[in-house]
């Protein structure tokens, strides 16, 4: 590679999960605190950041074709065109197979090295491409820059990496072992987020419910320890969590969502099948019994909890006996909303080996049925709710004159009408339920 003038814009696209969004928020954090802007468009960037998702199908397709198209529709007058890094969960599992590939790229960073990335952008400009997938232990936090920015919800990462090994699963792989941030660090960037503005944060873990530290009075605590000292920052008024794990929940974290206010009446629980066979398949460590009498206990402390979850369809040797179990799931649990997922044979994971993979079209079928139940099960829901008046959380304004976007305590869209303003907590009754929106009127 050419030695080029370092780059002075960036863009960070992010794909996948919310804890990508979140280390796109950072790296962007990171080259603004080395001088650089970020572009007003991705067509103006110097340097554009790929932040990709290996989880499922076609991810590495997805990168290269980006890669290319980047290469051609950004190219420059004087033949130039910007430079790419690529991060992320497939620059982690891809690396050097990317460097032989793509010329174009100067950067490949994986999730635990990526605040290295303005010192290995600076090395590519001067011609020296590098490659860093490292995992160490939480180095990258203690390196990146302190938080200045935030919109009225904000994420904030705890925990990272997972031990489980879900057959299908390439997280543990690209991410890492589990690991627990320190319980001091996390409340001094939830301060300086509240301080920039957020109302509510999430919480988030690939296990996020493994998370274990020590508090201020040095005592071993779990996420719900945590919550409850976030809960004392005046200016936070709404706390979420995810993605928990059946196996990790603990008596503490269920018993918080009575005792602690702030916390959301709202569980991301994936169970991903209703059959114990495919369960088992599938190294989930949990039954379908175990998982519903795991929500019994939530609802016995909060009544009101929306319950949501992740599917895979067409896991290998799935029969449409063990797929009709999980509609019968489906419809058992009542999920105020849900994620499904056809299955993708991950390179490296042992179900990518396992006989009975599933034809596609047999896939695509229960996808749809699948989705027909949980859209079915969220519009009853959102039905349920017509005529509660809640707190909304104002996110930003509608598409409308006057009209605000919210979210209720349940993590549902609402949308209403008056006297608002972004970051504003305001009473509005649920008037009208939609598939994916509540219409809600403000109550004064
Ligand atoms: N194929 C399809 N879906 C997957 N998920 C994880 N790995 C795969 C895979 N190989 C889904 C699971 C998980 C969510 C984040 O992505 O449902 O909970
Ligand atoms: Fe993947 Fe399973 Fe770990 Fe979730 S618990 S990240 S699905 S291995």
């Amino acid at each position: 590679m050419q030695s080029t003038p370092p780059p002075k814009t960036f863009h960070v696209r992010s794909f996948g999960c919310q804890m990508n969004v979140y280390d796109g928020e950072r790296m962007a954090e990171l080259l603004i605190a080395d001088g650089m802007a970020q572009a007003d468009e991705r067509a103006n960037a110097e340097l554009i950041v790929l932040n990709t998702c290996h989880i499922r199908e076609r991810a590495v397709d997805r990168v290269y074709s980006d890669i290319g198209r980047i290469g051609k529709e950004f190219a420059r007058k004087d033949g130039s065109a910007p430079m790419i890094a690529v991060a992320g969960c497939v620059a982690q599992a891809e690396g050097d197979e990317i460097m032989a590939r793509a010329p174009t790229v100067g950067v490949v960073v994986g999730p635990q090295a990526y605040h290295r990335l303005p010192a290995m952008v600076a090395a590519a400009a001067a011609g020296r491409r590098g490659t860093d997938t490292d995992m160490p232990e939480i180095a990258k936090f203690a390196a990146l820059p302190r938080r200045r920015r935030s919109g009225p919800t904000a994420f904030l990462t705890v925990q990272e990496g997972c031990d489980k090994f879900c057959t299908y699963c390439v997280v543990p792989y690209t991410r890492g072992a589990e690991i627990s941030r320190p319980f001091k660090d996390l409340v001094d960037e939830a301060q300086l987020l509240v301080e920039a503005g957020a109302r509510e944060i999430t919480l988030l873990g690939q296990n996020v419910n493994a998370w274990t530290g020590q508090d201020e009075a040095s005592r071993p605590v779990g996420l719900e320890g945590l919550a409850k000292s976030l809960a004392k920052l005046p200016e936070l008024k709404r706390i979420r969590y995810t993605t928990s794990h059946p196996t990790d929940m603990t008596d503490a974290l269920i018993a918080a969502h009575a005792e602690i206010p702030k916390l959301m009446p709202f569980l991301h629980l994936p169970v991903q099948s209703g059959s114990d066979r495919v369960l088992k398949a599938m190294n989930r460590s949990h039954t379908v019994h175990s998982y519903l009498a795991l929500l019994d206990r939530f609802r016995v402390t909060c009544p009101d909890i929306a319950i949501s979850g992740d599917f895979i369809v067409g896991f290998p040797g799935e029969t449409e006996a063990e797929f009709e179990e999980t509609l019968t799931l489906i419809d058992a649990v009542g999920y105020a909303q849900a994620f499904s997922f056809k299955y993708s044979p991950r390179p490296g994971t042992p179900a990518a080996t396992m006989d009975g993979q599933i034809d596609p079209a047999v896939m695509d079928d229960r996808l749809q049925r699948l989705q027909a139940a949980v859209n079915r099960g969220q519009m009853a829901f959102n039905l349920a709710s017509v005529g509660r008046t809640c707190e909304v959380l104002v996110e930003r304004s509608g598409k409308l004159p006057g009209q605000w976007l919210g979210k209720s305590p349940w993590l549902q869209s609402v949308h209403f009408f008056g006297d608002a303003a972004i970051g504003e907590i305001v009473s509005v009754e649920l008037v009208e339920a939609g598939a994916n929106s509540m219409a809600g009127r403000l109550v004064a």
